[in-house]
C-alpha cells in the first residue's frame, strides 16, 4: 500500500505531504500518518519548522465522506480526528499549512490546527459540512471563530460556502498569500517563524467576544429562511455559540454531540446520498470515461423563446460562441431583450460585472437565417413542442450541419427517435432537455435515442459539466424521466382539488414537505399552455374510461396560462405574488359536481402521500424499464430539476427511507380507494418490498445480465 503521508526534509524544514488522491481526504491512515510525521519532525534535531502540504492539485478536501455510512451502521467507531489534529497544534516546532486547491471541512480544520497558514491566490477554504447535513466535527466550530471572529465563522459554518484566498487573508484565517511556488513560499515563511513562539489557535480567545449575542438569533433566522427544514445549519450555529461560552475542550465536546446528532439523522444520510449521486450519474455503463468526445467550440440554438433564450445564455456563460435563430424579427428582438434584461438584473444585483455582461452578449449572434450553422459543433433545437415542427427543423439542419455536428433537441416529452428519423444521421441526434429557467436550473436530462452514438452521449455528459449543469442520462419514452413522473404527480394534485382540497392546501402541503413550490404553483410557473401541449401529445397513450383531471383544460380554454398571464390556478400580481382566486375555487367545485365527484375533507398527509407516491410508483416503472439507469438518477433528476428537497435524498431514496413495504401498503390502499390502473403498484416496487430490499440496492445491469 502506498504511503498516504510522506515525510521529507529540505535542510532545516520538514515537509509533510498528504498524498491520498484524488482529493487528499482524511481517510483511515492519513490522520495516523500525519501524527507520526509530526512526531518524526519533533524528534529530528535538524528540523526547525514543519510545512504541511497536499500532493496533486489540492490540500485536503475534508474527512472521507465514505466513512460516515460505516460509522452510522456501527461498522466503524465514531469520528476521532480531533486528537490527531491536536497533535499538530502541540508540535514543539511551528507547523505551517500550505494551502492550494481547496481546504474544506476536516481539511480546514487540519490547517487551523497548524500554527500558520499560507495560501495560493487561487485556493479556497471552507466548512461545507452543512451541505452534507453535518457540522464541522474536528474542532472547526471552535477554531474558526478564534481565527476569523464569530460572525465570519457563523457565516461559513452555517452556509457551507467557501471563501477565496483574499477573503481568508482578510479574515485572519490565512497569514500570507504566496504567489508562485507554494512549497518554496511556505518553506521561506517557515524559516521566518522558526524558533519563535508558535500561536495555538485554541488559545487565541481575543476574537471570541467581538459579536453581540443577537448575532446568533439573526444567524438562526437567516438559516431557517435559507434552508427550510434543515437541521444542520442550526446545529452549526449552536456549536459556534458554544465556542463563545465554553472553554475550548468543552466546546469541542459540545461540537461532537451536535456532530453525532446530525450524522445519525436521516437528513445527513440523504444529503450524502445526493453528494455521491451527483457524481454517480456521470458513470454510464458501456460508455467508459475515455470514450472519445467531440470538441464543442461553437453552438447554435433554434428558437429564442423561454427555453431557447436561457440555453443561449448558458452557452455564452460558458464562453462558447452561440448563434440564436428565430423565424421572425419580432420574436428574435423579444428573445434578445429578455436575455439582456436577465444579464442586466444580475449586474444590478452585483452578481455579474458590466464587463462580463458585455463579453457574454458579444458571444451571442442573433439572426433569422441559418448562416454560420455549417460551422456549429452542436445545434440545440428549442422550438414549439410539436412533432411536425420539430421534424421539419431537424430535416433542415440535417442539410446544413457538418457531419460531426451534434443535433440536440430540447423537447420535454417527444420521441427522440422519431425526431431523429427526419435526419440522415440519427446517430448524431440526442435529447438535451434543459429546465426552465435554463440558465439557472442545474439539471440537463440527456435523452438517448436508440441510435444515439456513444461519443454523442459522452460529449453531452461532458459538455453539461462545462455548462455548469449536472447531466442525467435517460432513455427515450414519453416525458423521459422527469416529465413522465411529473404527469402522475400533477394528476394527483389536480384530483385532490377536485375531491375537496383547496389549491392553497395542496401547494402548502407539498411546500411543507420540502418541495421548492407546490405542484399547482409549479404548473402555473411552467405554463398551463405548455402542460396542455404536452397533454395533447400524450392523449394517444391514455386508457379510455380512466379518470382524467378536468380543471387544467378549462383553465387553458379560459386563457389562464399561469404566471405569464397573471392567472392560472392562482391569481398573480405584477410581482408574480400569488393569491387565492375565488373564480378558480368556484370552477373546481362546479367541475367536480358535474363529474359527480364527491367533495370531502382532504388532509395534508393524504395530499403528500398521493403526490409523492405517484412519483415513486412511476419512478419504479422507469427503473424497471431501464429508462433510468439507477434509482439515484431519478433522485438527482428530481433534486436538480424539480426542486425536490435534497435533504430527503430524492423520491426514490425517500421511499427507501420510509420503507418500501410501507410505501406499497399505502399505494395498495389508494388502489382500493381510487381503482386500479392509475394506482396499480409497479411490479418492481412489489418485488423489492416483498424481498425487504430498497431501490438503492436494485442494480439494473445485474438484472439485465441475469435475464440474458
Ligand atoms: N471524501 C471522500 N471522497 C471525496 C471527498 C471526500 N471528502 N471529496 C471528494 N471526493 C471524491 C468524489 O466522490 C469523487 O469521486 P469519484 O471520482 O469516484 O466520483 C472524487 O473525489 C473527485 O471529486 P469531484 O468529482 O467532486 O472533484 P472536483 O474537482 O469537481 O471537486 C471538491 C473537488 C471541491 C473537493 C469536491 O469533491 C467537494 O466539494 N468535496 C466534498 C468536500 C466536503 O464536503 N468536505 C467536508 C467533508 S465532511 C468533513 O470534513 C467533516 C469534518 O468536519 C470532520
Ligand atoms: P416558446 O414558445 O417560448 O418558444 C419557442 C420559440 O421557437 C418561439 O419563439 C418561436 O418563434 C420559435 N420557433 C418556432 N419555430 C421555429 C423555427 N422553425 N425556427 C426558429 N424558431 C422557431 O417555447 P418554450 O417554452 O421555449 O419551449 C421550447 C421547447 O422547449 C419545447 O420543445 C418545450 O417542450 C421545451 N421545454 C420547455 C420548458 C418550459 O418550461 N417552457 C422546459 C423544458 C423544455
Amino acid at each position: 500500500m502506498p504511503e498516504l503521508v510522506e515525510y521529507t526534509r529540505q535542510d532545516d524544514i520538514a515537509v509533510i505531504t498528504i498524498d491520498n488522491p484524488p482529493v487528499n481526504a482524511l481517510s483511515p491512515g492519513v490522520p495516523e500518518g500525519l501524527q507520526k510525521a509530526i512526531q518524526q519532525a519533533a524528534a529530528d534535531d535538524q528540523v526547525k519548522a514543519v510545512v504541511l502540504i497536499g500532493a496533486g492539485s489540492t490540500f485536503i478536501a475534508g474527512a472521507d465522506i465514505r466513512e460516515f455510512g460505516k460509522i452510522v451502521s456501527g461498522e466503524k467507531p465514531r469520528l476521532t480526528l480531533l486528537p490527531y489534529l491536536q497533535s499538530i497544534e502541540d508540535s514543539p516546532k511551528p507547523v505551517i499549512a500550505a494551502i492550494h486547491g481547496t481546504a474544506l471541512g476536516g481539511g480546514l480544520e487540519t490547517a487551523m490546527s497548524a500554527h500558520y497558514r499560507v495560501i495560493a491566490p487561487t485556493a479556497q477554504v471552507g466548512q461545507p459540512e452543512v451541505k452534507l447535513g453535518l457540522i464541522p466535527g474536528a474542532g472547526g466550530t471552535q477554531r474558526l471563530p478564534r481565527l476569523a471572529g464569530v460572525i465570519k465563522a457563523l457565516e461559513m459554518c452555517a452556509t457551507g460556502e467557501p471563501v477565496k484566498a483574499q477573503d481568508a487573508l482578510a479574515a485572519g484565517i490565512a497569514d500570507r498569500i504566496v504567489d508562485g511556488d507554494l512549497l518554496q513560499g511556505a518553506i521561506a515563511f517557515a524559516r521566518e517563524v522558526a524558533g519563535k513562539a508558535a500561536p495555538k489557535t485554541r488559545e487565541r480567545n481575543e476574537k471570541l467576544h467581538d459579536a453581540m449575542p443577537m448575532v446568533f438569533d439573526f444567524a438562526r433566522e437567516q438559516a431557517r429562511k435559507r434552508g427550510r427544514g434543515l437541521r444542520a445549519p442550526l446545529a452549526a450555529i449552536d456549536a459556534v455559540e458554544a465556542a463563545t461560552k465554553l472553554p475550548f475542550d468543552e466546546g469541542c465536546k459540545r461540537e461532537a454531540e451536535l456532530f453525532n446528532e446530525c450524522l445519525f439523522s436521516s437528513q445527513s444520510k440523504a444529503l450524502i446520498h445526493a453528494f455521491f449521486g451527483e457524481r454517480a450519474v456521470s458513470r454510464i455503463p458501456g460508455i467508459p470515461k475515455d470514450t472519445k468526445t467531440y470538441d464543442i467550440r461553437r453552438a447554435a440554438v433554434i428558437g429564442a423563446g423561454t427555453m431557447g433564450g436561457g440555453i443561449t445564455m448558458t452557452y455564452a456563460n460558458a464562453g462558447i460562441p452561440v448563434i440564436v435563430k428565430e423565424t421572425a424579427q419580432e420574436a428574435l428582438d423579444r428573445g434578445m431583450a429578455t436575455i439582456r434584461k436577465n444579464y442586466a438584473n444580475s449586474v444590478a444585483k452585483g452578481k455579474l460585472s458590466q464587463d462580463a455582461m458585455d463579453q457574454r452578449l458579444a458571444l451571442i449572434t442573433p439572426q433569422l437565417s441559418y448562416d454560420g450553422f455549417e460551422q456549429a459543433d452542436i445545434i440545440v433545437e428549442a422550438v414549439f413542442e410539436n412533432m411536425a415542427v420539430k421534424k421539419q427543423v431537424f430535416a433542415e439542419i440535417d442539410r446544413i450541419a457538418k457531419p460531426d455536428c451534434i443535433l440536440a433537441s430540447n423537447t420535454s416529452s417527444l420521441d427522440v427517435d422519431e425526431i431523429a428519423s427526419a435526419t440522415s444521421r440519427p446517430q448524431m441526434v440526442i435529447g438535451n432537455h434543459f429546465f426552465s429557467p435554463a440558465h439557472v436550473m442545474k439539471l440537463l436530462e440527456v435523452v438517448r435515442g436508440k441510435a444515439s452514438g456513444k461519443e454523442v452521449i459522452a460529449t453531452s455528459m461532458a459538455l453539461a459539466k462545462r455548462l455548469g449543469k449536472v447531466a442525467v442520462l435517460a432513455g427515450n419514452c414519453f416525458g423521459f424521466i422527469g416529465n413522465r413522473m411529473v404527469a402522475p404527480y400533477l394528476r394527483e394534485a389536480q384530483f385532490l382539488v377536485e375531491e375537496g382540497a383547496s389549491v392553497e392546501q395542496v401547494n402548502d402541503a407539498l411546500y411543507r414537505f420540502g418541495m421548492a413550490m407546490g405542484p399547482l404553483a409549479m404548473d402555473d410557473l411552467a405554463g398551463i399552455d405548455v402542460g396542455h401541449a404536452i397533454h395533447k401529445e400524450f392523449e394517444r397513450f391514455e386508457k379510455p374510461g380512466v379518470r382524467k383531471p378536468l380543471v387544467a383544460d378549462r383553465l387553458y380554454e379560459m386563457g389562464r396560462y399561469g404566471q405569464k398571464t397573471g392567472s392560472g390556478w392562482s391569481k398573480y400580481d405584477a410581482n408574480r405574488k400569488p393569491s387565492h382566486d375565488p373564480e378558480v375555487a368556484e370552477l373546481i367545485e362546479k367541475t367536480a359536481r358535474e363529474a359527480g365527484i364527491e367533495r370531502r375533507q382532504v388532509t395534508s398527509e393524504e395530499t403528500v402521500d398521493r403526490c409523492i407516491y405517484a412519483l415513486v410508483n412511476e419512478g419504479a416503472r422507469l427503473l424497471e424499464e431501464g429508462i433510468a439507469l439507477r434509482a439515484v438518477d431519478i433522485d438527482i433528476t428530481y433534486i436538480y430539476g424539480y426542486g425536490f428537497p435534497a435533504w430527503r435524498g430524492g423520491p426514490m431514496f425517500h421511499a427507501d427511507t420510509v420503507g418500501l413495504k410501507n410505501v406499497l401498503a399505502c399505494i395498495r390502499d389508494f388502489e382500493k380507494q381510487h381503482g386500479p390502473y392509475l394506482w396499480s403498484p409497479a411490479p418492481l416496487l412489489v418485488r423489492l418490498a416483498e424481498a425487504g430490499q430498497t431501490f438503492e440496492s436494485f442494480d439494473q445491469e445485474k438484472e439485465r445480465t441475469a435475464r440474458t
